[in-house]
């Protein structure tokens, strides 16, 4: 990748980034009415939850929202994408640890301990739900089936993620942690 490409790949997405980020303080703007009539401490708790509408989002495509101050990558794998992060020997994993928030108790990196499950879903696995920084040193990735595994790409010092968001080549240790979320209707995800 020439140094012009590198560049206006970052650029590309910081655009995508901050056109995500503006409906993500749209959303955010609606629940201050609600949240002034409540006390400071659930004032507090409110602000580190927003709610994404991913009604929109179509198998393929990905929506990244700013949670915290950070990228958080809300992806809708196809069949073939979730075929092929389930296609993987986790012995070859660098980082065989699920470094998934919602599961209390942990899990090795099984694509089954990654994803979503909304309410009445069709297909199994369709929704990731990842930060998007990469675990090496802090860059943005670059997705939409970037790198060698097909999942994303950081292109700061060649970290290459699969369709899980799992670290699979280059210097980065660990997989992409999935934060706190859950599904609140078959349409709504809840952030933190
Ligand atoms: S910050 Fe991503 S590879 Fe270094």
């Amino acid at each position: 990748m020439s140094h012009a490409d590198d560049h206006e790949g970052t650029r590309r997405d910081f655009l995508y980034y901050a056109t995500a980020g503006a409906g993500a303080v749209t959303a955010g703007a609606a629940v201050w009415p609600l949240v002034n009539q409540m006390n400071p401490s659930a004032d507090v708790k409110a602000l580190s939850s927003i709610r994404v509408d991913v009604g929109d989002i179509e198998p393929g495509t990905q929506l990244t929202v700013k949670w915290l101050g950070k990228p958080v990558f809300i992806r809708r794998r196809t069949a073939e994408e979730i075929a092929e992060a389930n296609d993987v020997d986790l012995a070859t994993l660098i980082d065989n640890d699920a470094r998934n928030a919602n599961l209390p108790n942990g899990g090795d990196g099984a694509d089954a301990n990654r994803f979503l499950v909304p309410p009445e879903s069709e297909l199994e696995g369709e929704w990731l739900v990842m930060m998007g920084v990469c675990t090496h040193l802090g860059c943005v990735p670059l997705g939409d089936g970037a790198g060698e595994y097909h999942g994303w790409f950081c292109p700061c010092h060649g970290s290459h993620y699969d369709t899980s968001g799992r670290i699979r080549k280059g210097p980065a240790p660990e997989n992409l942690p999935v934060p706190p979320a859950a599904f609140e209707d078959a349409s709504t995800i809840k952030l933190g």
